[in-house]
């Protein structure tokens, strides 16, 4: 009889093209075997999965952290349990910490943090900026996974460099081989148009939506696609929000451009509608949700493939920063990375996304984008990072059930069927039960 660490059995296997009832074999927490059911390994721990489905971790590629320095919102030990608890086993973090993610010291001082409490893998994102133009290959030997371009911010310490910058940097980064994630909107367009709104005495809900017209993102997406194509760098558009910006996205694929895109659950689950019930200022987030009409052809898009990959724009803020009076001063962004599988599970169950979808985009779409081989697959040599999934299982949404400490969540109330139940990150249990188990600091770097 053979030997391994960990034996799962009785579940069924998700993988992108089918289910397949299996057991794995988990050894120095690497997938070893997947095997017909009722094998007979000599294990040191069993793990009975009947009636379970058994996914690779969701790999969430947008994840803001805010450690080091914005840790009264989250921690990487907040953020890393909850992403655990969400059955989401590696994050990218967002380089718009403090110190901002911008040259190679930062890198490391991000790392350093992540590696004393995180309990899932990570990966870091360096931030492109006019000044810091020549640490783009320092920040990737420091430990960064891939870059962040800011195409619109109004972020006192990341300014939005010029196209030629862009191009000089894509140019960089496309010889690096590395993919950059771009927030694809038109800055001049936002900041004209919110310059125009605050001068007519604007400051409500919808404002912060006419502020970010469609055309800024479709301008944007337009622009960083043929810059892409251009340098031959490979770019990944965030947070797609826009049904106008289909178009140009199908586009630059069928012309070869080396694109990748993403949408987040809130823009194909809320809408305009959802303000009332959430408050319009807490729901407010940077791409806005738009008005209905949009959230139908995003979904089809991210069935088909045209959107690749769904990610979260995890972005807590304190209540009280979301709460403000006037929309201006409403931090943007809510918690996601511990509700969005449960809330894509319930889109499976009512028969809106099938499990191989759910894991093509969530799982093997993210790996693959950038250059993850070892993850986002049930493979033999693949990194035990598994959940176990209970389909049957009922839950409900509420901000005090969540780990992160800014969880005001434009989905309170929401009714969940089908939740992960259990989450390994290299064959260790990190989450068990809607709870983490201790583990800080077990996560690592993916490079
Ligand atoms: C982001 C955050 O809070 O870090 N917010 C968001 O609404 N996506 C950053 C940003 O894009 O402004
Ligand atoms: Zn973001």
């Amino acid at each position: 009889m053979k030997t391994a660490d960990l034996l799962i059995t009785g579940g069924i296997l998700v993988l992108p093209e089918g289910e397949v009832a299996a057991d794995l074999v988990v050894r120095d927490g690497r997938i070893e075997g997947i095997l017909a059911p009722g094998s007979e390994w000599a294990t040191l721990e069993v793990i009975e999965a009947d009636g379970l489905h058994v996914l690779p971790g969701a790999i969430d590629v947008h994840t803001h952290v805010r450690d080091p320095g914005l840790t009264w919102k989250e921690t990487w030990t907040t953020a890393s349990q909850a992403a655990a608890v969400g059955g989401v086993t590696t994050i990218f973090d967002m380089p718009n910490t403090d110190p901002v993610v911008a040259n190679a010291e930062a890198v490391r001082q991000k790392i350093d943090v992540a590696a004393a409490q995180s309990c899932i893998d990570y990966g870091v994102y360096g931030v492109v900026i006019e000044d810091t133009l020549d640490q783009l290959l320092p920040m990737h030997e420091a430990g960064a996974v891939a870059f962040k371009l800011m195409l619109a911010t109004d972020h006192a310490r990341i300014p939005v460099p010029s196209d030629g910058a862009v191009l000089e940097a894509l140019a960089t980064l496309a010889a690096m081989g590395l993919r950059t994630t771009v927030h694809a909107e038109n800055n001049q367009i936002l900041r004209w148009r919110e310059h125009r709104l605050r001068a007519a005495g604007r400051s409500d809900a919808a404002a912060h939506l006419e502020q970010h017209t469609d055309i800024a993102a479709v301008e944007a997406a337009s622009r960083i696609a043929l810059f892409a194509e251009w340098t031959g760098a490979k770019v990944h558009i965030a947070h797609e929000n826009s049904r106008h910006s289909l178009p140009v996205i199908q586009a630059a694929k069928a012309r070869g451009v080396d694109l990748t895109v993403e949408t987040c659950p809130h823009y194909l689950l809320l809408s305009t509608e959802d303000g009332v019930r959430v408050g319009a200022n807490a729901m407010r987030v940077k791409p806005p949700v738009r008005e209905p009409g949009h959230a139908g052809p995003l979904f089809d898009a991210l069935r088909s493939g045209l959107i690749d990959i769904l990610s979260t724009d995890h972005a807590p803020h304190l209540p009280e920063e979301k709460r403000r009076a006037s929309i201006w001063e409403c931090a943007p962004g809510f918690p996601g990375v511990e509700t969005s599988m449960a809330l894509m599970l319930r889109e499976v169950n009512a028969g809106r996304l099938t499990l191989s979808q759910y894991v093509r985009m969530a799982c093997a779409a993210p790996a693959r984008a950038f250059g993850l081989s070892r993850k986002g697959h049930l493979v033999v040599g693949a990194d035990a990072d598994i959940v176990l999934v209970d389909m049957t299982r009922r839950g409900v949404v509420t901000a005090a059930g969540l780990h992160s400490l800014g969880n005001l969540t434009p989905y309170e109330g929401f009714e969940l069927h089908g939740m992960p139940v259990r989450t390994l990150v290299r064959g260790r249990t990190v989450a068990l039960d809607g709870r983490p188990l201790s583990a800080v600091g077990w996560g690592r770097n993916v490079i």
